[in-house]
């Protein structure tokens, strides 16, 4: 059976990045996509292209009925599915005073417990092997700006150590902190540059050093319960 993985958010940005690298490291690929069925579908394209089996899996996660069913058609297709990587996300920037019931919900089952229910339902697969959570620099942080954003994602670090203990020695659980790897949309180069000129590396990343970490989670099996910063230093100011 060939060995698989899972990637929420796979189609586009951070998310393409680790599906292609994943790829590369001999896993088929299950990409999960909520409005990106182009890029989904091309991201599906140059993964084939690499000799590698990959299908595309639409799922609306504010939506529990498809975060509850999106583990078990991912196994249908894909029985040996032993890698999830939690990447989808949603990134708005409102202040606490700001925070309706609505966009709390929202951000908080998309971010937090979406993650935690793939988690669950993941983790009980014979096949599961690895959790990867994408986490943010921020959580080291008690910036008020993205108020939910942030809060959800210090959540989901917390939960990460303690799913790696709920759900060890099967499987391990990690965290992936990035810091200004791309711009968010409606912002460019020049904004990563300026929020990392005062960071100790003093520049903004890549996505090539987040899949890089990605592999050294993967191949390093006494890992679990980590939070890799992959942030030049960022949550160090
Ligand atoms: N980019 C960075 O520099 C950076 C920095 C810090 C942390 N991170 C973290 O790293 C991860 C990847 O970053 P990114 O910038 O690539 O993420 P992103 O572009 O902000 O979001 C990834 C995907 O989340 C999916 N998504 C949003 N709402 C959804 C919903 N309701 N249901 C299902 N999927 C939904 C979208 O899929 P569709 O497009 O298909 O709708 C989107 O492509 C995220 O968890 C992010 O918080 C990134």
């Amino acid at each position: 059976m060939s060995k698989a993985a899972l990637i929420t958010g796979g189609g586009a940005r951070l998310g393409k990045a680790m599906a292609l690298a994943l790829a590369e490291m001999g896993y088929d690929i299950a990409i999960h996509y909520n409005h990106s069925r182009d890029e989904s579908e091309k991201t599906a394209g140059e993964i084939k292209a690499l000799g590698r089996s990959c299908e595309i899996f639409q799922a609306n996660l504010v939506k529990m009925k498809e975060v509850r069913t999106l583990v078990p058609r991912v196994f249908k297709a894909f029985p040996g599915c032993s890698v999830l990587v939690n990447s989808a996300s949603v990134f708005e920037n409102i202040d606490f005073g700001e925070v309706t019931e609505e966009t709390f919900d929202r951000d908080m089952t998309i971010n937090f417990k979406a993650p935690f229910f793939l988690s669950q339902d993941f983790g009980a697969l014979a096949s599961a092997e690895l959790i990867v959570n994408m986490l943010d620099s921020r959580i080291t942080k008690h910036d008020t700006s993205h108020f939910v954003y942030n809060i959800s994602k210090k959540a989901l670090r917390d939960f990460t150590l303690m799913a790696a203990r709920a759900l060890g020695p099967k499987v391990r659980v990690n965290g992936i902190c990035p810091g200004p790897v791309l711009p968010p949309p409606g912002k460019g180069e020049d904004y990563l540059i300026r929020i990392s000129q005062d960071t100790p590396i003093g520049k903004p990343g890549s996505p090539d050093y987040i899949t890089t970490a990605l592999k050294y989670i993967i191949e390093n099996t006494y890992i679990t319960g980590e939070c890799l910063f992959v942030d030049g230093g960022q949550h160090l100011i």
